[in-house]
């Protein structure tokens, strides 16, 4: 049993198990999961996602700006968690201005904020590269940038993802890894773990 932002919604395993969940609409993929909507409400996603684990765990910082994801089951023939989400809306590349006038106000401010600091940081990693990793970089970027109550939340989330430790982890915040809930940013899917590889 879980609680929407707005419904209760009750999903059990079994009925996740009972779907064909390629009859749902498709709402999109990355690399590591596929989602479907449910109803208005509630997305399904289907993920082999470390962080998708992590959040689900409940180990990331409690607050609006980070997804309630819960898992429902592990299938282990595909070796794919489902897991259940409040469906939201996406970014799209281009529409910034229009994803921003979507926003609550303390959304936006929030956004205002992110956006600079993505633009400024992003690029500067691959500079300073053999010096740190890049856990220290974006740990570095977020204190001298951000504000406290922000900064804090962010350096929480980031460390939560290296659930390896190898520091691989970085801010990941393109237009179609943030949505919102009616209004309220949440981003779902802004922060990468990279794992031993060295890209
Ligand atoms: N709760 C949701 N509501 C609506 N659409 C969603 C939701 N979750 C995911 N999506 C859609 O599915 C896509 C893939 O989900 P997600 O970004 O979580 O996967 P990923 O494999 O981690 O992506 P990446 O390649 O960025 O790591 C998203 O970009 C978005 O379009
Ligand atoms: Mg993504």
């Amino acid at each position: 049993m879980r609680m929407g932002a707005q419904t209760m919604t009750a999903i059990t395993p079994q009925d996740v198990k009972n779907l064909d969940i390629e009859d749902l609409t498709y709402l999109g993929s990355g690399s590591w999961t596929s989602a479907f909507k449910f109803d208005e409400e509630t997305a399904i996603l289907r993920s082999n996602c470390k962080v998708k684990a992590a959040i689900s765990q409940g180990l990331f910082p409690k607050s609006p700006l980070f997804p309630e994801i819960e898992k429902v089951f592990y299938d282990e023939e595909e070796a794919q968690t489902y897991y259940i989400m409040d469906f939201l809306e996406i970014g799209k590349y281009g529409e910034e201005d229009e994803f921003r006038e979507e926003l609550n106000k303390e959304s936006k401010k929030v956004w205002d904020h992110l956006v600079k600091f993505n633009k400024d940081f992003k690029p500067n990693y691959y500079s300073v590269k053999d010096k740190m990793t890049r856990l220290e970089y974006w740990i570095k970027a977020f204190t001298e940038m951000l504000s406290k109550t922000l900064n804090k939340l962010m350096i929480s989330a980031l460390r939560t993802c290296d659930t390896e430790k190898t520091g691989n982890v970085a801010l990941d915040m393109p237009m179609h890894n943030v949505g919102h809930k009616n209004g309220q940013l949440v981003l779902f899917d802004c922060f990468a773990n990279f794992g031993d590889s060295c890209i």
